[in-house]
């Protein structure tokens, strides 16, 4: 009984909530039109947000007639506008709107912004499944605009069909997030409008740079503008603020920065201004019905990138601001007196690397971290460890802590020249600047010699700050942690068993014609695979386990249990199986253009695979596999991908199929071992083929060799190239060090390739493809490396580079039966132990 009464009020609540927002929704029976309030620039019908904050509908901006559809503030008299959903092309209303636009819900369930002829102006390419959904459009008090499906009140980011935080325009509301989603493969990024009456997207960009560590960079064109200082544990190392909480999250789904208020009726908003090239924060206030300048960066020339070149350290108070770092000389004296600091500053006293008690460090305060691109960390070393691992390696120049919480923890060390020093306008860390022993510390503390203070400007209002900060930290870093413990248990919840429907064997003859030949797809590692057609007409794959095949009823529990647990976009959806006396089958969804080899081996269909569609297929398995890798709950490894197994939808998307012979894991464990090897070779990695060892790098092996697959058009095995006996790796090694690389591009592609893509995709390859598992990139970073154009490391040799030794002479050496003779097929291999 006690139960009871929540229920009934929650069930009250939800029938208020749904009435009175039944006029704040869209739907597909009542859109918005643009009917403009003859005196304003915006439109009397609006979509309006609950508590009246916000609202979506058509404006105009400054002294343009173009019309928009955006989100503003409700009830702040000049427009302010914090969302555009068409930038570009804009709107163009008849004179008297006698034919006006308008933004409606389709057939299809998608959002659609309709010009006055009635073309699709903007949508945000959405599709919902099932025809039962009916779709709702729905602005949120946030500001964010959701699709959602009519029925789910609550959303969250996982729910929502789409939502306009995840596409922000130039504006920083609070509770939206910058940065990656790695479970969609979303990369947030705010982009300025181009002048005040135009917003379509102009210079200014600021996004997440994910590079040894993570930051927030701004950019003007394609020049870096500013950057945040690495991620310290607690801010960027430069930035604090009293009014608001900044998070940092990285976790295996996602790497943002997000804002959240401390007051929740404080209006805030930052805006990328584009006239002015600053990211500015802006307070709304009451008394003055006026927005208020509150923060704004770059804050003064020192936040500018590398203004005084490298080991130049940018003092703001001093003039001029350049000044080289103690221990350090101007490069060129006649430039730095000119005020030309590009050049930077070079040692005083070279330091001699190797020599015992030839070098050491010196410490220097209060500086805003180095670019840290040519950096390297590891997030449990203490600084009595990474001072010893800066000094083992001749190239490293400094090093520093990682992050500053608990006293300080981590390893963070930079290879090369440092740029963009500046004294940290908060509290800033401490660097550790490698030196000749007569510049270092110990040296001289032993002189007595009168310190020179690099930080002059650094006034004792710093420790004050500090002191001031510290408790704030402490708050600020509990709130990030629970923060990631709630994201870990939404997924836990999500992860619930779904138990896979039973097909029944006479409907599963019926569907296939008593398997007829003619329905056959294919022949799999295990058994055939046919087309059957349900009695409503929806079409299947069924894959039918031959009674002789090595997947015995251990693989096909497996496959079962694990399809069950599975659900991604880039996976192919298993709708059940069938299970009667001696048949085993497996239901999927049916994927009308068969399998990536059928198109990409073939030299009639080759050509129907341009280079977007193919980077298309590139990314969609990444994102695939980077589910199946980093998964809450389970981690699995894949053990056979191949081109064969990558089945492609109508719209050419691609999907990862057959578990069969995937493994899975409890989260931490990240490697195994087997003597049963299998695999598919050509696919199969050094360790795996040659000692049974298993890791998700195996699989970013095979993957690997399936991209340069894809950009080659060519098979790793079989094919014959010039140098023999090198296979397709071999030949990509001898291309890329040979400096000519796009030489490997499938020649049916022409010229019709995006070069840049192009290079990128066979780097990652080749990354993806190194001997050693730990140079591998995890599926995360090679994401992120086929989407942004952060510069890429340099593969190494890469292994398996020639068949015959892989077939031949290790694995025969090691113990392996492995013939050469064996084709493309799924292998079983029992090793003798
Ligand atoms: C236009 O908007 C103004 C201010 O919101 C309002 O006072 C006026 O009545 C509106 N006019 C029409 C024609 O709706
Ligand atoms: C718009 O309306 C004005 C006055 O109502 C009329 O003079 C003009 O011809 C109309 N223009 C068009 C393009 O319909
Ligand atoms: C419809 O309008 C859009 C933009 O207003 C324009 O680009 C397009 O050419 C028009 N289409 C037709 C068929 O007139
Ligand atoms: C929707 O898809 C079309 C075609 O693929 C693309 O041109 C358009 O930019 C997409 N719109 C959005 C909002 O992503
Ligand atoms: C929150 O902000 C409002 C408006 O600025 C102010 O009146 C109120 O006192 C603040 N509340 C707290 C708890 O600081
Ligand atoms: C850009 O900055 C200028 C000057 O501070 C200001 O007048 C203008 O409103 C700003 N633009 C935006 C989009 O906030
Ligand atoms: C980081 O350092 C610790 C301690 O030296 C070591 O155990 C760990 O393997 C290192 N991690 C990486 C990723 O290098
Ligand atoms: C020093 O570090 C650089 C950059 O990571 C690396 O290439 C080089 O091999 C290292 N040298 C030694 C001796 O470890």
């Amino acid at each position: 009984m006690a139960n009871l009464l929540p229920l009934i009020l929650s069930f009250f609540f939800t029938s208020l909530f749904s009435l009175s927002s039944a006029t704040d929704t869209l739907t597909k029976s009542h859109s918005l039109v643009d009917e403009p309030n003859g005196t304003t620039t915006t439109t009397t019908t609006t979509l309006v947000s609950n508590d009246g904050t916000f609202e979506l509908g058509f404006f105009s901006p400054g002294s343009s007639s173009n019309r928009y559809l955006g989100i503003w503030y409700r009830n702040i008299p000049d427009t302010t506008v914090v969302w555009v959903a068409n930038r570009q092309p804009p709107l163009k209303d008849d004179a008297n709107f006698t034919t006006p636009s308008r933004l409606t819900i389709n057939d299809e369930g998608s959002l659609v912004l309709l010009s006055p002829n009635g073309t699709v102006i903007w949508s945000p390419n959405t599709t919902v499944k099932s025809q039962s959904v009916s779709v709702v459009a729905q602005l949120l008090d946030s500001g964010n605009l959701v699709l959602r499906n009519e029925k789910d009140q609550v959303g969250g980011d996982e729910k929502y069909i789409w939502q306009s935080f995840d596409y922000p325009s130039d504006t920083f509301l609070p509770g939206m997030k910058i940065g990656w989603d790695l479970r969609r493969g979303i990369n947030r990024e705010l982009r300025a409008w181009k002048s005040w009456d135009d917003p379509s997207v102009g210079e200014l960009r600021w996004g997440m740079v994910v590079g040894v560590t993570p930051e927030l960079v701004m950019w003007k064109g394609e020049e870096e503008y500013y950057r945040s200082g690495p991620w310290n544990g607690l801010i960027f190392s430069g930035k604090t603020t009293p009014i608001f909480d900044l998070h940092f999250v990285s976790n295996q789904d996602e790497l943002v920065y997000t804002s959240q208020l401390q007051n929740k009726s404080v209006i805030t908003r930052v805006v990328l201004n584009g006239t002015t090239s600053y990211r500015q924060r802006y307070n709304w206030v009451e008394e003055t019905k006026s927005w208020r300048l509150y923060s704004s960066v770059p804050r003064d020339n020192c936040d500018n990138y590398n203004l005084c070149g490298p080991y130049g350290n940018c003092v703001v108070n001093d003039s001029p601001p350049c000044q080289c770092l103690s221990g350090f000389e101007p490069k060129s004296p006649q430039n730095y007196n000119a005020l030309d600091w590009t050049q930077g500053c070079v040692r005083s006293e070279m330091w001699s690397c190797g020599v015992k008690n030839r070098d050491g460090f010196r410490r220097f305060g209060g500086l805003k971290m180095p670019d840290t691109r040519k950096a390297w960390v590891n997030s449990s070393m203490t600084l009595e460890d990474c001072r010893m691992k800066c000094l083992a390696n001749c190239s490293c120049t400094a090093y520093a802590n990682l992050y500053v919480t608990g006293g300080g923890i981590g390893c963070l060390i930079w290879f090369g020249e440092l740029i963009d020093l500046r004294v940290a306008s908060t509290p800033g860390q401490d660097l550790y600047i490698r030196m000749a022993t007569s510049e270092t510390d110990a040296k001289r503390h032993k002189k007595m010699v009168g310190i020179v203070v690099i930080a002059v400007a650094v006034p004792l209002a710093v420790l004050a700050l500090l002191a001031f900060a510290c408790t704030h930290w402490r708050k600020r870093k509990r709130r990030v942690d629970t923060e990631k413990t709630s994201i870990e248990n939404n997924n836990k919840d999500e992860q619930e068993d779904l138990d896979l429907p039973l097909y029944d064997l006479a409907t599963i003859v019926h569907a296939t014609n008593d398997f007829s030949n003619d329905l056959k797809l294919g022949q799999g590692g295990f058994g055939p695979v046919y087309k059957g057609i349900l009695a409503d007409g929806q079409e299947i794959a069924i894959k039918r386990l031959s009674r002789s095949s090595g997947q015995g009823i251990k693989e096909f529990k497996n496959e079962v249990s694990l399809c069950a647990k599975l659900q991604h976009r880039n996976l192919v959806k298993v709708l059940g199986c069938c299970t009667q006396g001696e048949e085993k089958m497996l239901i999927y969804e049916y994927m009308p253009n068969k399998s990536l080899d059928s198109f990409l081996f073939d030299s009639r269909q080759n050509e129907f695979l341009d280079w977007t569609r193919r980077f298309h297929i590139i990314f969609g398995i990444a994102r695939g596999l980077l589910y199946l890798h980093q998964d809450s709950r389970l981690r699995i490894i894949h053990r056979d991908l191949k081109a064969s197994n990558i089945l492609l939808d109508a719209e050419m998307n691609p999907k990862i199929s057959d578990f069969g012979m995937a493994r899975m894991f409890g989260g931490d464990q990240i490697e195994g071992n087997t003597n049963r090897i299998a695999g598919t070779y050509g696919y199969m990695s050094p360790e795996y083929a040659i000692h049974g060892l298993f890791s998700i790098k195996s699989d970013v092996f095979s993957f690997g060799v399936l991209l340069l697959e894809i950009v080659s058009g060519k098979k790793n095995r079989g094919a014959s190239y010039p140098n023999q006996g090198f296979n397709l790796i071999g030949q990509a090694w001898r291309l890329w060090k040979e400096n000519h690389p796009l030489e490997l591009v499938d020649g049916c592609l022409g010229e019709a390739f995006n070069i840049s893509g192009a290079l990128r995709c066979i780097q990652v390859g080749l990354l993806c493809v190194q001997v050693h598992p730990e140079d591998r990139p995890n599926m995360a970073s090679v994401i992120v490396m086929l989407s942004s154009e952060n510069v890429l490391p340099e593969p190494k040799e890469p292994g398996f580079l020639i068949e015959k030794i892989m077939v031949g002479e290790e694995c025969a050496s090691s113990g392996h039966q492995i013939s050469s003779s064996t084709n493309e097929v799924t292998v079983t291999q029992l090793e003798a132990r």
